[in-house]
Order: C-alpha cells, then structure tokens, then sequence
C-alpha cells in the first residue's frame, strides 16, 4: 500500500483554515469540495486510459481516454457525500456507488448500514472518499468489498489521517497486496484521542459538513 500525503502550499493552506473551529459549515463546505478535486488529481495520477486518434484542425494527433469500463467513486455515507462533488468535477464520467458504515461510540467497529455497488468490478479502479481516515476500521472494510468484487486497483481520498489508521489499512493490504493500493491524503496527524478522534484533526466531518444530528 502506497500513502501519499499531499505536500503542496495550496492544499495546507486550505486544510489550516478548515481545521479552524470558526471556519462555518457553507466555508468548510466549499473547502472540502476545493481540496479534494487537488487530491483527486494525485489520487488518479495512475488511472487506467486507453490511446485514441484525435482529429486537430492541422492534423491527428495521439492522445488518451479513459478506459474502460469506467471507474467507480464511493462515497462512504455520510460525510463522503461532502466529496463527491469536488471528485466528480475532475471524473465526470465515472459511475457512483454507495457504502454508509456506522461506528459504535464503545468499541470504534465499524458496521454496514447500506451497501449499494455493482456486484462485479472486474477491470475497473475504485477511488473511496472518506474524509476522516481515523481507526482504519471503516476503509480496511470497504476496501475489503470492492477487492470481494474484483476491483483492479484501490484508492481513498482523505482529508485527513491517524498514523493508527495508516497502520490498520496496510496491515489489511500491505505491499504483497495483489493489485494496486494507496490513500491520498492532505494531512497525517499525531493521533487518536480516547474516542477515535484524530489530533489535532478538524472535529467530526460529518457534523461541520452538514450539522449535529
Ligand atoms: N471521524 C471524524 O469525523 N473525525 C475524526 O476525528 C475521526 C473520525
């Protein structure tokens, strides 16, 4: 498993103000959709194309188009949803599915609420967006069903990490794992408090994305 931590003023810049605790929802919003389309154009620096002719008005010229078949993005509900906006302004073309896992506040397990893939990804790169990459427990699970379902490589887009949840996903999928896997991330933090919270980290995601429940 490859980690890459995005090292570029632009992305710090915009996760510094949106650690920031007087950073609002409609802001945080707008940052997390800015920052993930940077990540994005890491995360698919590797992304399967195929070679085609184009057509200039002066003359053909050789060029790349996605392969296909085309790849699939997964926002892991709920504060994935925040991503996919910034993700599917750089891949347009890509199909969408869904995974929504809940963690139990005792034990920080994960489990699967709602489950909505294409049964077979033969062939295709699967691009996960979770912006909290905290105790592992949730990415090692849903890289497990895409891998089930025969995806050809595996990447997540994270607005931030813990080094315990880099640990996690490469125990899962080391370097011997048989197809391509990494996590693009804008930050590694220090660690994780008592209750599963990244630190410094931002707070809970899916609350400055879209409020407390
Ligand atoms: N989920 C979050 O939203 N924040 C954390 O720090 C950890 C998990």
């Amino acid at each position: 498993m490859q980690t890459l931590v995005a090292d570029h003023p632009l992305i710090a810049h915009k996760l510094t103000a949106l650690r920031d605790i007087g950073t609002e929802t409609p802001v945080f919003r707008r940052l997390t959709d800015e920052l993930v389309t940077l990540l994005a154009y890491e995360a698919t620096r590797d992304i399967r194309v195929e070679h085609v002719t184009v057509q200039t008005p002066l003359a053909p010229a050789d060029g790349v188009t996605l392969a296909r078949p085309r790849p699939l993005v997964i926002p892991v509900l709920r504060a994935g949803i925040g991503m996919l906006d910034g993700m599917a302004r750089l891949l347009p073309k890509a199909d969408v599915g869904f995974v929504g896992l809940a963690r139990d506040e005792q034990t920080l397990l994960p489990s699967t609420y709602a489950t909505r893939l294409p049964a077979d990804l033969t062939g295709r790169d699967a691009f996960v967006l979770d912006p909290m990459l905290a105790t592992g427990g949730t990415l090692a699970s849903v890289f497990s069903m895409l891998a089930e379902r025969g995806a050809a490589s595996l990447t997540a887009i994270c607005l931030l990490a813990a080094p315990e949840g880099i640990a996690k996903v490469h125990a899962a999928f080391g370097d011997d794992y048989p197809i391509p896997v990494k996590v693009v991330t804008a930050g590694l933090d220090e660690r994780l408090n008592e209750r599963g919270y990244i630190m410094p980290g931002l707070g809970d995601a899916g609350d400055r994305l879209f409020g407390e429940i």
